[in-house]
């Protein structure tokens, strides 16, 4: 009888810690496995292609500035400058610490244990020192198809609930041929600006612990393109090429970025008789067709 009663104590402690540890990734690999999407190319070749060359695909990286400004946002931030953080070394990092900067730039962190966002820091430290093999740990996870169809699907979460397992959000209802995605379901803002706002953007982050600002492009959209009569929306505008979603890498975005027309009239300016000064007049003006300033951060 007190055996039992102690293997059910023990079950009660054991089952909660199983449970939880089950659902938090502990390697940088187990976070990827979790957020495979592999599945998807099969079926979804085409966008499965232009997403992996964008930069979204990775995020940790980038151009490849970002990792080298996460390596001093860990060692000159966190680790140094921020004394308040009680991280002194790597080991001492926890999600919270990195939450700095992959709030957006991996949002599916909140899945994963301190050990993860220590292998993070430590690997962005590598990498931008060099270390190839770092570089590519780091590429091994970034904001795909889970993160826009599923994490960030549902922003009024009173209103649609929080996203479900095992469902992608598009556009429409119904079933789909994902072995473990097996329903779509209708995002309501799958269309809408504010799911790219959730990470590119109004100003600093006020509910991280030490806030910080990046990207801040949504911010501008909303209070000065709409404003000013401006009527697309991020898609529109960044999805005409699908899935890469371009910026100033892609020529043809970049010439649509600016208009300048330049009005050149030249003259000259007599002081006194036999003493002339050649002048010239040029107006250049440099018209924005960005829908928010740019550059943007
Ligand atoms: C509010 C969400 C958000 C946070 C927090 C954030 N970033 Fe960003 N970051 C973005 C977005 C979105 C971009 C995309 C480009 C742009 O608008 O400039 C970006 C772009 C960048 C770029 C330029 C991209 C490139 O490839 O050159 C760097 C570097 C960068 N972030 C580093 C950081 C670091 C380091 C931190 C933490 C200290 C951080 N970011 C925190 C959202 C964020
Ligand atoms: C940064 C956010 C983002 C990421 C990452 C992303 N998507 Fe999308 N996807 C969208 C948005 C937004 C739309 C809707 C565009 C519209 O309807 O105007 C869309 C539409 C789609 C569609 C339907 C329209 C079409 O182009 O065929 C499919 C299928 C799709 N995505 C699959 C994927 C797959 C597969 C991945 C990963 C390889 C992925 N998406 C990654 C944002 C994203
Ligand atoms: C076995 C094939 C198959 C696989 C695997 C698959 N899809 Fe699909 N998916 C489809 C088909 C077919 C449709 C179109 C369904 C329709 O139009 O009713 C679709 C539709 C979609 C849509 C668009 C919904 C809309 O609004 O139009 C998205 C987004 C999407 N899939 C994402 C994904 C992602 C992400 C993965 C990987 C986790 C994936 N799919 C894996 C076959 C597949
Ligand atoms: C989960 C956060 C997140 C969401 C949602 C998101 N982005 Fe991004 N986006 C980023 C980050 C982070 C970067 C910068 C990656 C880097 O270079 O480090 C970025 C980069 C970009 C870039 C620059 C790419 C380049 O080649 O320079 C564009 C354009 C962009 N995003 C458009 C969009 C659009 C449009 C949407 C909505 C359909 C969207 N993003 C949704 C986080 C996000
Ligand atoms: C009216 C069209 C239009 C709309 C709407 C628009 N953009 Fe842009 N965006 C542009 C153009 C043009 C550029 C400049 C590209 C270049 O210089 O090569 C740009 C640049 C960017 C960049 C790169 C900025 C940088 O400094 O690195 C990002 C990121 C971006 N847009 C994201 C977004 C997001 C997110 C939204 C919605 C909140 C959005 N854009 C709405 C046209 C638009």
């Amino acid at each position: 009888m007190r055996f039992l009663k102690l293997i059910m104590i023990l079950l009660f402690i054991a089952v909660p810690l199983v449970a939880f540890s089950a659902e938090k990734a502990k390697t940088i690999d187990e976070l990827a496995k979790m957020y495979d999407v592999s599945s998807c190319k099969q079926c979804h070749p085409k966008v499965f292609e232009e997403w992996e060359k964008s930069y979204h695909a990775i995020s940790l990286v980038g151009s490849p500035r970002t990792m080298a400004t996460i390596a001093s946002a860990v060692k000159d931030g966190i680790l140094k400058e921020w004394t308040k953080s009680g991280a002194k070394e790597v080991k001492d990092i926890k999600v919270e610490h990195m939450l700095s900067c992959l709030k957006c730039h991996l949002p599916q962190i909140k899945d994963a244990t301190d050990a993860v966002a220590q292998e993070i820091a430590k690997a962005a430290i590598d990498g931008a020192a060099g270390d190839e093999a770092a570089q590519e740990k780091l590429k091994k996870v970034g904001i795909n198809c889970l993160i826009c169809h599923n994490q960030k699907a549902l922003i009024h979460k009173w209103t649609d609930g929080e996203p479900e397992a095992g469902v992608i959000y598009g556009n429409k209802e119904g079933a789909h041929g994902d072995a473990k995605f097996k329903a779509l379901k209708k995002s309501p803002i799958m269309k809408e600006s504010i799911l790219c706002g959730q990470c590119h953007g109004l100003g600093p982050n006020f509910d991280l612990t030490e806030p910080t600002q990046c990207a801040t492009l949504y911010g501008s959209y909303l209070h000065s393109y709409v404003p000013s009569g401006g009527s697309k929306t991020c898609q529109e505008c960044h999805m005409d090429k699908g899935h890469l979603m371009p910026a100033y890498r892609d020529p043809d975005q970049a010439k649509k970025a600016v208009r300048v027309e330049v009005d050149a009239m030249g003259y000259y300016f007599l002081p006194k008789p036999g003493d002339s000064i050649p002048t010239a007049k040029v107006t250049v003006k440099m018209i924005s067709n960005a829908g928010h300033r740019i550059p943007d951060g």
